[in-house]
């Protein structure tokens, strides 16, 4: 084995980008977040870490609610500016077209092309960071996204943020079916 133990600060594993929407004191913010990741499958919950630091985070607990939105790589430009400067000192509800979720009132983006609505079930006290856990209460697209009635990434055209080199990366190809690939190895059992 030629394994070698690298920095745990490192972690690099590539991320999908998101931008978090909410009110904080009744005004709109969004944030730029990549540690987001569903947690249930049958319950449809989602979490979201945000530093204790952020304007955002209080917003989330006041109103009990938030959202999830899906930029494209067109919006690139846009997410890096959210997730580089604060809604306290310079206002992002006009970065975008603003929408409110019907069953929360929770600010989504118009230019997205794939939004959650999220109502906050949980919360998990961390030492840096809250861990916050919403349920889908409702997701929102395009027709034009969609393929025989379900999201297709390729329309959405969503980007991951690689740590090592600070980039932004495009979805790649794909290496083959899942739930498929293995099948052929259970055959050999
Ligand atoms: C690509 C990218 C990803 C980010 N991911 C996160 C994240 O997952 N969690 C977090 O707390 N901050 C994250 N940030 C930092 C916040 O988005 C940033 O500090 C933001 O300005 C905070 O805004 P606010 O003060 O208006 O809440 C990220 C920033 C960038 C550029």
């Amino acid at each position: 084995m030629d394994k070698i133990k690298i920095d745990t600060k490192m972690i690099s594993y590539p991320m999908p980008c998101s931008l978090l929407g909410t009110k904080v004191g009744g005004k709109v913010n969004f944030l730029t977040v990549a540690y987001f990741s569903m947690v249930s499958f049958k319950q449809p919950y989602i979490m979201a870490a945000l530093a204790k630091s952020h304007f955002t985070t209080p917003g989330i607990k006041e109103t009990g609610a938030f959202s999830i939105n899906i930029p494209d790589t067109s919006m690139a430009e846009a997410t890096d500016y959210c997730g580089m400067v604060s809604g306290r000192k310079f206002d992002k509800s006009k970065v975008f077209e603003v929408f409110y979720g019907e069953e929360s009132g929770t600010p989504m983006i118009v230019e997205c092309p794939y939004n959650l609505e999220c109502k906050l079930v949980q919360t998990v006290d961390l030492p840096a960071d809250e861990l916050f856990i919403g349920e889908i209460v409702a997701a929102y697209t395009d027709n034009r996204y969609l393929t025989n009635g379900v999201p297709d990434m390729a329309k959405i055209d969503p980007f991951i943020l690689s740590m090592p080199e600070m980039t932004y990366v495009k979805l790649g190809s794909p290496v083959g079916r899942a739930w498929e690939m293995g099948k052929s190895r259970i055959k050999k059992i």
